[in-house]
């Protein structure tokens, strides 16, 4: 779905399609660089990473495995103390692996900081982030992200895999929702 099919839902395109191919080739080739020679493992945290997976994978010019991790807070009070519940687990032993996390975006960091912890905990070589996205502002833990794509403001964004109840996730730009639309 393009920007212009659904520009009355849309306030501002913040980072086009084209933005985000570009920035997606410079990443994947400083991490095949990186990981030369190293036993990869990319780990996309659904829903929201689909999209950025599929295409950073395919940017990059090395093998590596790809795995998926769907998890979702408890509920609105424990959202802030950033406890999450695992809805899929992974399916690949972390043993000897040198994980690169990949996220749409990291906002006030709690999911990631969570993940990182578990990951840590099962044997992990090495773990980095991948973020295309990045809201500095509304961070309540430090995250440290090697791989940003855009550091973006604290607005309420959709597209390339972010969603407003299931909606925009098929969006190819990264947009500001109009308030009309969630308001
Ligand atoms: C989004 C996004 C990250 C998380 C970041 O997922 O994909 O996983 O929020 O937010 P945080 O930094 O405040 O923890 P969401 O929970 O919306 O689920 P979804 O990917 O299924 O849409």
């Amino acid at each position: 779905m393009r920007a212009a099919e659904i520009q009355d839902d849309l306030s501002e395109i913040l980072v086009t399609e084209e933005q985000i191919r570009e920035k997606l080739d410079e990443l994947a080739a400083r991490v095949a660089a990186d990981y030369a020679g190293k036993d990869l493992l990319l780990v996309g945290v659904l829903k929201g990473a689909f999209v950025v997976m599929a295409d950073f994978a395919r940017a990059l010019p090395m093998h590596a495995p790809i795995d998926f991790m769907a998890v979702s807070s408890y509920g609105a009070s424990t959202k802030s103390s950033g406890v999450v519940q695992i809805r899929k687990d992974l399916d690949t032993d972390l043993h000897g692996k040198h994980v690169l996390i990949v996220e749409d975006i990291i906002d006030s960091g709690l999911t990631l900081s969570w993940l990182l912890e578990n990951f840590e905990s099962r044997g992990a070589e090495s773990i980095e982030v991948l973020a295309l996205l990045r809201k500095p502002e509304a961070a309540k833990v430090h995250i440290d992200c090697k791989y940003v794509g855009f550091d973006i403001p604290t607005e309420f964004v959709v597209g390339y895999g972010l969603d407003y109840a299931e909606r925009y996730r098929n969006l190819r730009d990264v947009a500001v929702l109009a308030p009309h639309v969630y308001s």
